[in-house]
């Protein structure tokens, strides 16, 4: 996320000066962001027909979040990342039973970091390229060179 908001320093400066748009942020970030790379399986109990497809009882599906929350009809210009975006209703952290149990949590960290970076660090900014993890799970910088 602090790749993201460096990478266009005006993301930065937003959250900085207007910090009560953290928490929405932080909702299109988790949308945007797609740090969890991770496909849910599933496997159909019954015989269901889902968007004109028939998956048999048995079936195993796999469900992409990513895709999911780059759903034209659900978000317009899903390719944009728009920090002023209202509670976008992203699929970040799951759906039905198995709903992220560390949601909130996950949440409230993200907000408090965020504010308490741009408070402490307003002037912030990126200091060279990222150096990627190579993971399959999960996508972060392993560095982020700043100043401040
Ligand atoms: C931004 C941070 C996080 C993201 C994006 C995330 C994402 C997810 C997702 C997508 C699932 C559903 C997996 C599935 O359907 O098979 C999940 C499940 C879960 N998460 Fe998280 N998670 C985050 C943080 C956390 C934290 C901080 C905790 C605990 C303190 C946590 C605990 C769990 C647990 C226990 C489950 C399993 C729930 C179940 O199967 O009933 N997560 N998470």
């Amino acid at each position: 996320m602090v790749h993201l908001l460096l990478a266009r320093p005006e993301r930065y400066a937003l959250l900085r000066d207007e910090p009560a748009r953290v928490p929405a942020a932080v909702e299109e970030l988790l949308r945007y962001a797609q740090a969890a790379m991770g496909a849910n399986l599933r496997v159909a109990t019954v015989e269901v027909t889902l968007s004109g497809v028939t998956i048999g009882a048995g079936e195993a599906v796999v469900a992409l979040m990513a895709s999911a929350n780059h759903d034209e009809d659900t978000f317009p210009r899903p390719d944009l990342l728009d920090l002023t975006r209202e509670a976008p209703a992203h699929l970040s952290f799951g759906h039905g039973v198995h709903f992220c149990a560390g949601a909130q949590l996950a949440r409230v960290q993200l907000q408090e970091a965020l504010t308490g970076l741009t408070r402490h660090f307003p002037r912030l900014r990126a200091a060279g390229p990222a150096d990627w993890k190579d993971e399959r799970l999960s996508r972060a910088p392993r560095v982020l060179p700043v100043r401040w």
